[in-house]
């Protein structure tokens, strides 16, 4: 009987899905990518490799990766409609996502199969929120740069000047770092799209959507707020012990799942301290690391046993403020990334060919009634 079916809240604990795309094991604090743990490949690969790798689970050679890398390139122009929406988002300083979300919804207009669809969804993204980034700033926007890489164009088309390969090279950690985890909720809604015979636009648009909501992709910001409040070595004690005794949370630490500090903050702090070993301001990667270390021995006083540990919002915060990234485009530049994993679970949730249609439980009640609108009271 309906009645007696078990609720799973938030679908805690059901395997919604099969996927050789990632592996997420919180307790061994282990993050697997199409058969390659993390820490083995995402300061090493071009972000062009882990998409090949994601989409087609095989490393490409380097004539395959140019092919990808010369595709991708070709397609990062915008079309006069969706320079239109920026433009008229611009106007009402919409928020960065909500822009991203609704430029990518005209992109559907040109694409004439999946392919290239994937190939336009993550070309076309950096070019978005840079031009958005620019206008909304007073600049004008920049062409985007055929010659250079996925992950230098964008640094590029954002400030102007040609990056350096230390910072290419830190931002294209981040983004192999992120590009997928399981089944979170931006993944499970573009799988939940596409396996009605969706497009690829639209299950990118919806997997925008619940992205951009703070419960996931949006803590990095106030990770980096709360380094800036504490602002000193010798206040970190303090400012973190009083956050806990009013009952807030540190911003970048715990985990639904990590119970151990978190395989991509362990990648992302490894990248921060390169990025910073050469250019960086060095008191402030000091005061971040202090912090983790003060927050975490404090969290174990104040939650003992729980191992909240450093999730991958604190160094995200650290690494993408080092390359001259504002706040507000770090949840769009994690969607830049993650654009790739959904696209890999789309292509998989099509081999699949089942529509996800769960159940629910009717808790209302039955047998009521019918009353005429002229007889209501
Ligand atoms: N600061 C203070 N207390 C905390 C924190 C924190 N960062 N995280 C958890 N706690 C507390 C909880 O309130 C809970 O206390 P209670 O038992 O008295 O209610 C206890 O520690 C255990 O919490 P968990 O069950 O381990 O954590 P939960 O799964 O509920 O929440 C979450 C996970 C939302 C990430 C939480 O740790 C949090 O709010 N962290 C701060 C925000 C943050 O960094 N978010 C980004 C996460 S990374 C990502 O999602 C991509």
């Amino acid at each position: 009987m309906a009645t007696e079916m078990q609720v799973h809240v938030g679908l805690e604990g059901i395997v919604a899905a099969a996927t050789r795309l990632s592996s997420v094991d919180g307790k061994a604090g282990e993050l697997i990518i199409a058969g390659f743990p993390l820490e083995d490949f995402a300061d090493q690969a071009t972000f062009e490799e882990t998409l090949y790798l994601l989409w087609h689970d095989a490393l490409p050679t380097a004539q395959q990766e140019a092919t990808l890398c010369n595709n991708l390139a070709a397609q990062r122009t915008l079309a006069p409609i969706t320079f239109a929406v920026i433009r008229a988002a611009a106007e009402r300083k919409a928020d960065v996502m909500d822009v991203l979300r609704m430029a990518t919804s005209t992109l559907g207009l040109d694409v004439t199969d999946d392919q290239q669809a994937a190939l336009v969804l993550v070309a076309q993204m950096p070019t978005i929120v840079a031009t958005y980034w620019r206008i909304l700033q007073g600049q004008e926007p920049l062409a985007p740069r055929p010659d250079l890489s996925h992950a230098a164009n964008y640094l590029w088309m954002l400030k102007g000047a040609e990056p350096s390969a230390e910072q290419v090279r830190a931002l294209e950690t981040y983004l192999n770092t992120v590009v997928d985890h399981g089944l979170n909720a931006s993944t499970f809604t573009a799988r939940v799209i596409i396996s009605t015979q969706s497009d690829l636009i639209s299950a990118i648009v919806g997997a925008i959507g619940a992205l951009k909501g703070p419960l996931h992709g949006g803590a990095p910001g106030p990770a980096l707020d709360m380094v800036f409040e504490i602002g000193s070595i010798e206040r970190a004690e303090t400012v973190l012990r009083a956050k806990l005794e009013r009952g807030e949370r540190l911003m970048g630490f715990g985990h639904r799942v990590y119970k151990v500090r978190d395989p991509r903050a362990e990648v992302l702090a490894r990248a921060a301290q390169k990025l910073f070993a050469n250019d960086g301001d060095k008191q402030l990667y000091e005061l971040v690391t202090h912090v983790e270390r003060t927050a975490v021995a404090l969290l174990e006083q104040h939650k003992p046993g729980r191992n909240l540990q450093t999730n991958v919002e604190f160094y995200t915060a650290l690494l993408l403020h080092g390359l001259d990234l504002p706040t507000e485009l770090f949840t769009p530049t994690f969607t830049i990334s993650r654009v790739g994993g959904w696209l890999a679970h789309c292509f998989e949730q099509q081999s699949v060919g089942r529509i996800i249609r769960p159940q629910s439980v009717y808790t209302g009640v039955k047998n009521r009634a019918w009353v005429a609108a002229n007889e209501r009271h």
